[in-house]
């Protein structure tokens, strides 16, 4: 009996898994049709350098040595559902409360309106992830790839956390040095 309720605990806790593992990508989904309707935070794009313009994502090697040997520009655009909008704009103290969303999208030219790749932190519920005051960091591909999970969340968690003073939020501002 004892073996018969682990089983199905066992079995209960990976369809929990896969369910929360599937909400969790039809939400990023949804994101990608909607963030253009949010809060645009950046009144124009605003114009980066490329080495700025690679942060926000776990560049390879020959990515990065790319990215530092362009003179070209980027551009990206900084967007916040509208719970996230009020904090980001509002004038009291910087607590995003759970179901904020803010997006980084990174524009290659000023042509088009196509984002090569948008950044997501959206803050769950407390306990998601304690030691990054639980936001959840997402990273978008035009060709449709997504990162996320512990090593993503390390890298994205380890910059965001030198501005844990603004819950981890670095708009308007970006990193000090
Ligand atoms: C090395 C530092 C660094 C890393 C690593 C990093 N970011 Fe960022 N991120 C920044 C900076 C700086 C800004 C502000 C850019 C600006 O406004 O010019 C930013 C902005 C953002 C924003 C807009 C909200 C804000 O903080 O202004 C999101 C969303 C975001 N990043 C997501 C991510 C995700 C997802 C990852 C991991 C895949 C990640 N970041 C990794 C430095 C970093």
């Amino acid at each position: 009996m004892k073996q018969t309720i682990s089983l199905f605990s066992i079995f209960a806790a990976m369809l929990i898994a896969c369910s929360v593992q599937q909400d969790s990508a039809s939400e990023v989904e949804k994101i990608m049709t909607e963030y253009k309707t949010w809060v645009r935070l950046t009144p124009e794009p605003r114009n980066i350098s490329p080495h700025l313009w690679g942060l926000c994502r776990l560049p390879t090697p020959e990515e990065q040595a790319f990215l530092e040997s362009q003179h070209a520009n980027r551009y990206l655009n900084i967007y916040a559902n509208n719970i996230g909008a009020e904090v980001a704009k509002g004038e009291g103290e910087r607590i995003f409360p759970d179901g904020s969303a803010i997006v980084k999208e990174k524009l290659l030219t000023l042509e088009g309106n196509s984002a090569e790749a948008v950044a997501m932190m959206i803050k769950r519920g407390k306990g998601f992830n304690p030691a990054g005051d639980d936001w959840e960091y997402v990273y978008w591909e035009k060709n449709g790839k997504l990162t996320r999970g512990p090593q993503q969340l390390e890298n994205c968690q380890s910059c965001h956390l030198n501005t844990r003073e603004t819950d981890s939020v670095f708009w308007p501002e970006g990193l000090k040095p």
